[in-house]
C-alpha cells in the first residue's frame, strides 16, 4: 500500500493516547513494565512513520497527572525509560530530523529527568523537521490551569488565540486527528482546549501492537470525515 502522504490528505497534527501496555502485558504473563518497554518500541516506529509520510507534529501521551496513582515500581519503570530515550534522542535529535518537546508540568519530576528536558529544549530550536511532543506529568486541566496562571501574571487581552499561546502546545496548531488505541473511548485528560474540533479515532489494538497498518487506517478513516467546524456545506 502506497504511504498515505504519497496522496496529501496527511493530517499536519496527529495526537496519540498510547494505552494498553498494561493489558498486552497482562495476556502474555509479563510484568506491566514489560508492556511499557513494548510500548516505547512502538512509539519510536511510529514516529519514524510519521516522519516519513510527512506528518508535522506529532504529540503522544506518555504519563498523565493521574498516572502518580499507580503502584511506584511501575511509576518508576515508565520514569527508567522515558530518561533512556530522552538521553538517547538528546544525541540523535540532529541527526533524525525530530524536534522534541516535553510538555507538562516539570516540577514534579525527578531532577535527573529535569536536566534532561533543558538539555532537550536547548537543542530542539536548531533542529529542522517534524515536532515531536512527548506529554510527560501531563493533564489537560492543569495545564489550562497553569496557562491561566501565566497569563493572569502577564495580563493583556484575554482572546482564544492569547490564551492558547500560554498552554503547553504554545504557537502549535491544534491536532487534527487524536488516536486511541486499546479499546477506550475516552479522552482521559488529554488536550481539553486543543481538540475542541480534533477527529477521533478508536481502535481496540494494544498499543504496542500499534503498526504503520493501523496508522494508515486511522488516517484512511480521517480523510473521509467532513470537517464543519460548525458549519453547514
Ligand atoms: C498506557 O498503558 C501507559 C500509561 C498510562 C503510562 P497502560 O499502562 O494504561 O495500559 P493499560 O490501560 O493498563 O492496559
Ligand atoms: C491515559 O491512559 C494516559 C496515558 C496513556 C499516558 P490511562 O490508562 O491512564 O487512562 P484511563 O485510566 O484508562 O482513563
Ligand atoms: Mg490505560
Amino acid at each position: 500500500m502506497a504511504a498515505p502522504g504519497a496522496g496529501g490528505g496527511v493530517p499536519r497534527h496527529i495526537a496519540i493516547i498510547m494505552d494498553g501496555n498494561g493489558r498486552w502485558a497482562k495476556k502474555r504473563g509479563l510484568p506491566r513494565k514489560a508492556g511499557h518497554a513494548a510500548g516505547a518500541e512502538t512509539f519510536r516506529k511510529i514516529a519514524t512513520y510519521c516522519k516519513d509520510i510527512g506528518v508535522e507534529y506529532l504529540t503522544v501521551y506518555a504519563f498523565s497527572t493521574e498516572n502518580w496513582t499507580r503502584p511506584q515500581d511501575e511509576v518508576q519503570a515508565i520514569m527508567d525509560l522515558l530518561e533512556k530515550y530522552l538521553k538517547e534522542s538528546i544525541e540523535k535529535m540532529e541527526k533524525d530530523g525530530i524536534r522534541l518537546r516535553i510538555l507538562g508540568d516539570p516540577t514534579r519530576l525527578s531532577p535527573g529527568l529535569q536536566a534532561l528536558i533543558r538539555e532537550t529544549d536547548a537543542i530542539t530550536d536548531r533542529v529542522q523537521g517534524m515536532q515531536v511532543n512527548v506529554c510527560l506529568n501531563y493533564g489537560g486541566r492543569d495545564e489550562i490551569l497553569r496557562a491561566a496562571k501565566a497569563w493572569s501574571e502577564a495580563g493583556g487581552e484575554m482572546t482564544q488565540e492569547a490564551f492558547s499561546r500560554y498552554l503547553d502546545t504554545g504557537m502549535m496548531p491544534d491536532p487534527d486527528l487524536v488516536i486511541r488505541p486499546s479499546g477506550e473511548c475516552r479522552i482521559s485528560n488529554f488536550l481539553l482546549w486543543q481538540s475542541a474540533y480534533a477527529e477521533f479515532y478508536f481502535t481496540d489494538v494494544l498499543w504496542p501492537d500499534f503498526s504503520p497498518r493501523e496508522l494508515d487506517l486511522a488516517i484512511e478513516s480521517f480523510r473521509k470525515r467532513d470537517r464543519r467546524y460548525g458549519g453547514v456545506k
